[in-house]
């Protein structure tokens, strides 16, 4: 045994510390899975635990550029960068983060290379006073103008933080679509990448004054052009699109007559002629047949002989809503209602943005 780890060892039990004490990180995302972790059999402590309590930057002083590497230990000590790494280094992953860390802060920049930071409470009293230390890492290193054919594709290439990006959809043959600017969402499903299609239509707007059945029309305009959407939905594995309909005494379905009063359209009738009639679709889930909205699915309807909340029609405000989640029949092209014509019946409908993500 070498003096060296005997310092070590004086160290540990001086410090009553767990056994991953000597771990130093290497704050550096290696996987989804985890951090690389350095583990040191002995390092050069400098004065720095005193610096750490009352500067949270004090690892910007033992950061070393080359390894984009804060050097910490589980006390939350700052050491001195190795001087010679190869032959007393073995680089392991961690089986968990061993250190509570606050989460990353946003980068410091939205492209071209910034740099992020996070701390840990220094929770350990033998060091006289408590204190946060904080880790750095670089991020963004993308070009500002670069592209990538979905938010997907850009966190591939090291986004983390949501914002607008550009992109160049690829359509179902082939087609490289030129870029256009859209919003990455990184948080939403654990951070995968969501590109999320805005459009005019993400308000409650009301109707009233329409009894004809899907006499009233409102068209969605999406904030890039259509075949953009659709390619991004095609090459997506999962989107979906919420929609809502609040009623007061006005009905979905007409039983009277077999037919549809309010209802969307679906990406296929985007092809149809202006003045061609639009053909209702799902509505939310289930098929144009089976009349059914997402609370007759899930059996959650507010009386039990109706399979949509709006078919109540009972003097109350009530409400339909639901995601539509059948890539073939997304985008909702527009959204029709009827049965507003009489002076109490009204309604408000809500289209959400498209939310897609993953590979198709
Ligand atoms: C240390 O971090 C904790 C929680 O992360 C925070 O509440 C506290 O204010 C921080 N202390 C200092 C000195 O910044
Ligand atoms: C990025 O795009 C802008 C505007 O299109 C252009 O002026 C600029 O030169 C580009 N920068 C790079 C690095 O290509
Ligand atoms: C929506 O588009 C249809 C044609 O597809 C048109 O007949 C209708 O007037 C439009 N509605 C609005 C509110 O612009
Ligand atoms: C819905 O309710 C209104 C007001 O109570 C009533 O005038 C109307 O006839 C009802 N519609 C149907 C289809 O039952
Ligand atoms: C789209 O709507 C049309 C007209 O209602 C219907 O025939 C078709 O099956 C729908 N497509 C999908 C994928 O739901």
């Amino acid at each position: 045994m070498n003096l060296c780890i005997l310092i070590l060892i004086a160290i540990k039990f001086a410090f009553g510390l767990s056994g991953n004490y000597f771990s130093l990180e290497y704050n550096k995302r290696i996987s989804g899975e985890g951090y690389q972790y350095k583990s040191v059999s002995c390092v050069t402590e400098i004065s720095c635990a005193y610096k750490c309590s009352v500067e949270i930057n004090c690892c910007v002083a033992n950061f070393d550029a080359n390894s984009q590497t804060c050097y910490l230990d589980m006390s939350g000590s700052c050491y001195s960068a190795p001087q010679h790494e190869k032959s007393w280094t073995t680089i392991r992953r961690a089986r968990e983060d061993l250190f509570n860390w606050s989460p990353w802060s946003k980068c410091s920049k939205t492209c071209d290379g910034g740099i992020r930071t996070r701390t840990h409470q220094n929770r350990h009293t033998t060091i006289d006073s408590a204190g946060n230390v904080t880790s750095i890492e670089s991020c963004h290193h993308f070009g500002c103008n670069d592209t990538a054919i979905n938010c997907n594709s850009w966190k591939t290439k090291g986004l983390l933080d949501s914002q607008t990006e550009f992109i160049e959809p690829i359509t179902s043959n082939g087609i490289q679509l030129p870029a256009v600017q859209i919003y990455c969402d990184m948080e939403m499903e654990n951070g995968v990448g969501v590109t999320v299609i805005d459009h005019d239509g993400e308000r409650d707007v009301y109707v009233h004054g329409y009894e004809a059945h899907g006499s009233y029309s409102f068209n969605v305009t999406y904030d890039i052009p259509f075949e953009h959407v659709v390619a991004i939905i095609d090459s997506s594995q999962f989107c979906r699109q919420f929609v809502r309909w609040k009623c007061f005494d006005a009905q979905m379905w007409d039983g009277g007559n077999q037919k549809w009063n309010t209802y969307w359209t679906n990406r296929s009738t985007a092809y149809l002629a202006t003045n061609e009639y639009k053909p209702p679709s799902l509505f939310f889930h289930g098929s144009e047949k089976k009349r059914i909205c997402e609370c007759g699915i899930s059996q959650t309807c507010q009386q039990s002989n109706v399979l949509c909340n709006c078919d109540i029609n009972d003097s109350i405000w009530r409400s339909d809503e639901g995601y539509v989640t059948n890539k073939d029949a997304l985008p909702i092209v527009a959204f029709f209602a009827g049965d507003t014509g009489h002076s109490m019946e009204k309604g408000e409908h809500f289209i959400g943005p498209i939310e897609c993500y993953g590979t198709a």
